[in-house]
């Protein structure tokens, strides 16, 4: 197909002790105790995701008409579960909408977090849906020593404007707090869900013990009903639904994030069917991490000022941290590096350029200059300064123009303007399943389901961690 990606940075050995959890992120050892890279086919082969392949691309231009992101060609969104799914509703033309959020454990978010948001809105842009944006003010403060309630609620209004400030369309994204917003249904939504999920199901999936606070061990239902459609009544009308119900249960929704939030839709996914209004197992699409400033055996995280890019940061924050901390793949010495080359694979200011550098063809060449010694890594990583710089200038220019009043638009709970696929195609009659006496016959799952009951095969699984759906 016509979208050939430049080399993305190759995949590191397996590594058997890496450790990826929504809290933190590393890679495993080598044999000399070294940080070796994340190596994400193994987690998607640990967690049985699937991996975004060229056959999910294709499709994926086949259906909407657009080329996919370069981040999709080029293997930083790397991985989904049920996309083709979505694609499937796309086509014709039935409703989904996006969901994403973000952790306000600091008042400015860092350049690995605009990934997955920057890559939210695309999808916004090319499926014309609804996004609900969730700020999770509650669970930063239950989860981080030394952030109060108010702390995070303030940080969480400055990571809005951080968000608007990336292009999400007025009309159809919501960003809300959870502190301020969870009540009605979905407080309600989240109630029910923890009567589904017994606690030894979220204790080997997030790490939790006996001495882990209450509020820890509700907070995943939160983050998960999020992805309810019935969570939301303001969206879909006005005036809004006074009950939940099962026809805007049934709505869709695709959730992209980084690969550390996965086992929480896991567990929503085990569940989702489960509700007495069942919804659809949410599709999700996970990034890498963007690297840390130190090396890809870690992500570019808040809680290590010197692995990130803050989005506030000055132009010469930003040089500087490239120049003193940027992770090289270059040789000792000059010499040793025109005669041997260097190793963009590892190198951070290359993997950088992968996601900023558009160009497919520039990009390939610098791979190349770089590998043969022909570029030196104080060129490579002048390349890096000036697009992060580009970058992040941009964006300030942008969030300077987030008043007060632009924001309270965003937060405001409304019915959402959208418009789906222009052009969608007719569905294939479904072929009517026969039973005994030639009656149509319901999936017995599905019936039980229907009525929010469980099978006793469900109660059994219930008992138990799950590792996956
Ligand atoms: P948080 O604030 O830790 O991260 C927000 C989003 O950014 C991703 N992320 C990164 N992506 C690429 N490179 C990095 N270095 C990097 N660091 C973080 C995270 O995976 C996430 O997608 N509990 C969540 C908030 C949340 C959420 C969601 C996230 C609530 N609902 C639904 C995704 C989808 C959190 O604390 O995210």
């Amino acid at each position: 197909m016509a979208t050939e990606a430049p080399p993305a940075a190759a995949a590191p050995a397996a590594a058997q002790d890496q450790d990826i959890n929504p809290w933190s992120v590393q890679g495993g050892t080598d044999a000399n105790g070294e940080i070796v890279a994340i190596n994400y086919e193994a987690i998607s082969k640990k967690w049985a995701t699937s991996l975004v392949d060229d056959a999910l691309l294709e499709r994926f231009e086949r259906v909407t008409g657009h080329k996919p992101h370069i981040w999709l060609r080029r293997g930083l969104f790397f991985s989904h579960r049920d996309f083709d799914r979505i694609l499937t509703r796309y086509e014709h033309g039935d409703p989904f909408f996006l969901y994403t959020g973000r952790g306000p454990s600091t008042g400015s978010l860092h350049l690995g977090h605009t990934i997955p948001l920057q890559f939210t809105k695309w999808l916004q842009d090319v499926f014309d849906v609804p996004l609900v944006f969730m700020l999770t003010d509650d669970e930063k403060a239950l989860f981080k020593d030394g952030l109060a309630f108010e702390d995070t609620l303030k940080y969480g209004m400055e990571n809005a404007r951080d968000i608007i400030a990336l292009g999400f369309d007025q009309k159809k994204t919501f960003i809300y707090s959870d502190l301020k917003y969870v009540g009605g249904h979905f407080l309600m939504n989240a109630w029910e869900f923890s009567r589904l999920v017994p606690f030894n199901q979220v204790r080997g999936a997030f790490g939790f013990n006996e001495s882990s606070n209450v509020g820890k061990i509700f907070f995943p239902a939160v983050q998960c009903v999020a992805g309810f459609a019935t969570s939301y009544p303001e969206i879909w009308s006005d005036p809004p639904a006074e009950e939940r119900s099962k026809e805007i249960a049934k709505i869709d929704c695709l959730i992209p994030m980084g690969i550390d939030q996965d086992p929480y839709f896991r567990l929503l996914r085990d569940n989702s069917h489960r509700m007495r209004y069942p919804s659809p197992k949410p599709a999700l699409i996970h990034s890498k991490f963007l690297t840390a400033l130190q090396g890809p055996g870690g992500k570019m995280s808040s809680s290590n000022p010197n692995s990130a890019i803050f989005m506030t940061d000055t132009p010469k924050q930003i040089k500087t941290k490239i120049n003193k901390h940027a992770f090289s793949g270059g040789r000792e010495t000059l010499e040793e590096h025109r005669e041997l080359g260097g190793n963009p694979d590892i190198d951070v200011s290359y993997i950088y350029l992968t996601y900023f550098e558009e160009d497919d063809e520039k990009l390939k060449k610098i791979y190349d200059d770089y590998k043969k010694g022909e570029m030196l890594t104080g060129e490579l990583k002048k390349l890096a300064v000036d697009l992060l710089q580009k970058n992040v200038e941009e964006f300030q220019a942008r969030r300077a123009l987030v008043t007060d009043e632009v924001l309270a638009s965003y937060m405001k709970p409304r019915k959402l303007e959208w418009a789906g696929n222009p052009n969608p195609k007719p569905k294939p009659a479904p072929e009517p399943k026969k039973g005994k006496e030639g009656k149509e016959a319901k999936e017995p799952k599905e019936a039980k389901a229907k009525e929010g009951k469980l099978t006793k095969a469900e109660k059994k699984l219930a008992q138990r961690p799950k590792e996956d759906n």
